[in-house]
């Protein structure tokens, strides 16, 4: 598990992350979602110590982080080395970026397979709602600096969701029991 009390980040006058609270379960896959500049990849360094903690507290049991990296190559690479390498939890932000569909759907159930078969707990920032439907079991929406809403994909991915987090009308279905944004 990993605990984020009270998080506030600044960089000069401008407030990131402002008295932030959160709980990201163990053994789970955890989206980050939320719209450009909602402070994802802030939260994501500052929980895998990239960043100076300014104010607030991260508790994460007993265990080691890898690092966060993004860009597609680099993240496959992070990926097969964090699974070497045995690291309880694998924090990955925006690893989709220029992946194509089939490298996408490999990396995802990888990812599904790190948690379900090797008790990984992964957090990962998503701009694709429907990948973060489709294969996650948790999903955080950032907005303004704080936690909009946590939850299933069920409970979270909705249009009234995509209204106010992103400020775009998209119908929503469910498939399978997963919601399915109509982009
Ligand atoms: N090095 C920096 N210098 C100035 N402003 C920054 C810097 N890093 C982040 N910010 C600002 O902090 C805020 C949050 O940034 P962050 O990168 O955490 O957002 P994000 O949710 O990851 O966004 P994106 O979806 O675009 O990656 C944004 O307003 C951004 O402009
Ligand atoms: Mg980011």
């Amino acid at each position: 598990m990993i605990s984020v009390q009270n998080l506030t980040h600044q960089l000069g006058q401008q407030t990131i992350l402002n008295e932030l609270s959160l709980i990201i379960p163990k053994g789970k896959v955890t989206a980050l979602v939320g719209a450009n500049g909602a402070g994802k990849s802030t939260l994501l360094s500052l929980i895998a110590r990239l960043m100076k903690l300014q104010k607030g507290q991260i508790v994460i049991d007993n265990m080691s982080v890898g690092d966060t990296l993004s860009g597609g190559q680099r993240q496959r690479a992070y990926v097969a080395m964090t699974y070497a390498q045995n690291t309880d939890y694998m924090l990955l932000d925006e690893p989709l970026n220029n992946m194509d569909i089939a490298a996408s759907r490999a990396l995802m159930r990888v990812l599904r397979d790190l948690c379900e078969h090797h008790g990984r707990t992964i957090v990962i920032v998503l701009h694709d709602i429907n990948y973060a439907s489709a294969y996650t079991d948790n999903v955080v929406a950032l907005a303004e600096g704080k936690i909009d809403q946590q939850g299933t994909p069920l409970d979270v991915v909705t249009s009234a969701f995509l209204q106010r987090i992103y400020g775009t009308a998209a119908k929503v279905h469910i498939l399978d029991n997963r919601p399915f944004v109509q982009v």
